[in-house]
């Protein structure tokens, strides 16, 4: 369903941030400094890890973790091959099917911490069981499925006051770092508004056909906190994201990366984001699958002057901002890039690897001068180096990887809070420091309960911990 009214509204920002920038005023800056690195004594032992989810992405996170150190400890996986494939590469890790024996195996593991590379829809439970048992965590993006699951893992994590950090492993680049110092240094002017974008889509999931799942994997268990419904054929692996029970679509899956960097070059924290209107515009509205595509826009407040506009447009969905200019300029910006700074002075385009700023009169100019921010060493690494720092006493270790729940639960609720307003079919306001849209839920029966014994509740936490 298209829905012309929203869109409408959406698009008619567009013109007058094009047409006339003004001297609004200058995002905030973001309050993260940069961080030291632990620093490693040689004989210090390895953190102790285990992976949850250990195909697909979790293949990836296993050589990462290894590659920066850790000791893999224990790997957990529904699939079979998945074990089997994770076992070849590190054969002296335990192996588990079910990820609640393994979160009750955590003293005989001598676990420090736990990484969790599961669909969407198995990433807070697991994560809330090692954040309530007081171990580190690691988690995928998006970090949860859901707002409320936002919410109290970061409640959990708080509680917990041990490492965490979120799969968002872009921020550790030194692109990321480059456009936040050129960002914040005023190289384009104080910006007013940033477009996202990707060109890829997890279209539209449907309930059939329906089939046996593959003798290989544990379905029940891969289900996890969703309801008992019948498998549906090629589902998994990687399938699920086409799905609102099990994962968040596009937007979900690759908002946290693209997003990520606006967040953090305007210093985005809940304290600055405040309520913020969100609009999303789908081509259908299906509570079974995905939609094709999203443009959604998140509309932050600015004290006496227009919100600064953030927006995202996946699946072909371009930023007009990128097409205007692009035919100006006789340049492909959209293929070229993933984002869009527009400030008063001109327009910084980045993607994962690369920047540019326009026009080139701007970018021969010599940029400010701005604190430069400390090379990440490795994303794994921040996060096994803060588990390192909190072992040994230092209690500000907890916070110190840059993804850390506090700050990307904020990108999470970004994420999740686009995807609501597309289901809901209206703008809804969502309180980033209440951490609750105004007037409650946008949407009845967004999610179903969890199964029984798979909800957040501490009795259900619990019961795995000390059962
Ligand atoms: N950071 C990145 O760049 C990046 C890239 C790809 C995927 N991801 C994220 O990683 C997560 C996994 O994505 P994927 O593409 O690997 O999916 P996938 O379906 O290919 O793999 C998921 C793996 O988890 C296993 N699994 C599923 N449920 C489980 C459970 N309850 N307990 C233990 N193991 C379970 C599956 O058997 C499979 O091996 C998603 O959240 C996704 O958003 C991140």
């Amino acid at each position: 369903m298209r829905l012309d009214p929203t869109r409408r509204d959406f698009l008619s920002l567009v013109p007058a941030l094009l047409a006339a920038p003004t001297l609004l005023g200058c995002a905030s800056t973001a309050e993260r400094k940069p961080q030291a690195a632990a620093v490693l004594k040689p004989d210090a032992p390895l953190a102790r890890v285990a992976i949850i989810g250990c195909a697909g992405r979790g293949a990836d996170n296993l050589g990462d973790l290894l590659g920066a150190g850790a000791a893999v400890v224990a790997l957990c996986d529904v699939d079979a091959n998945a074990r089997e494939s994770g076992s070849k590469r590190v054969a002296s890790a335990a192996v588990y099917t079910d990820l609640r024996q393994l979160l009750r195996d955590r003293k005989k593991l001598k676990l420090d911490g736990v990484l969790v590379s599961t669909p969407d829809h198995t990433h807070a439970f697991p994560t809330a069981l090692a954040l309530r048992a007081g171990l580190a965590a690691y988690c995928e993006k998006p970090l949860t499925h859901t707002l409320e699951e936002s919410r109290r893992i970061l409640d959990l994590a708080r509680a917990a006051g041990t490492p965490t950090q979120m799969g968002t492993q872009i921020h550790a680049t030194e692109n990321y770092r480059r456009v936040v110092e050129l960002i914040q240094g005023g190289a384009i002017g104080p910006v007013t508004s940033c477009d996202c974008w990707v060109n890829k889509g997890w279209c539209c999931g449907a309930t059939g056909p329906v089939t046996e799942p593959p003798k290989n994997l544990d379905y029940d268990l891969w289900l996890g906190p969703a309801q008992e419904d019948p498998y549906i054929a090629n589902i998994h692996p990687a399938n699920w994201r086409k799905y609102w029970d099990y994962g968040t679509g596009t937007l979900g899956d690759m908002g946290c990366h693209m997003l990520d960097l606006p967040v953090w070059a305007l210093g985005l924290d809940r304290a600055r984001l405040g309520a913020v209107e969100v609009r999303a515009t789908v081509d259908r509205v299906d509570s079974v699958g995905c939609p094709e595509w999203t443009e959604a826009s998140w509309a932050i407040p600015q004290k006496g002057r227009d919100p600064m506009i953030l927006r995202w447009f996946d699946n072909g969905r371009k930023s007009p901002t990128a097409e205007e200019l692009g035919a100006k300029d006789k340049v492909d910006y959209h293929g070229r890039f993933n984002m869009v700074f527009q400030g008063t002075k001109g327009w910084l385009w980045a993607n994962y690897g690369e920047f540019l700023i326009t026009p080139s009169a701007l970018a021969a100019e010599p940029k400010p001068a701005h604190e430069t921010i400390a090379p990440s060493p490795g994303h794994h690494r921040e996060w096994l180096e803060a588990i390192q720092a909190w072992r040994a006493g230092d209690s500000t270790a907890a916070d110190r990887p840059l993804c850390a729940f506090g700050r990307s639960s904020v990108l999470n609720e970004i994420v999740l809070s686009g995807t609501v307003a597309g289901r809901a079919q209206r703008a809804v306001t969502y309180d980033f420091q209440k951490r609750v849209f105004a007037g409650g839920t946008p949407i009845a029966h967004w999610h179903p309960a969890a199964r029984a014994g798979w909800s957040l509740s501490d009795s259900d936490l619990d019961a795995v911990l000390h059962g």
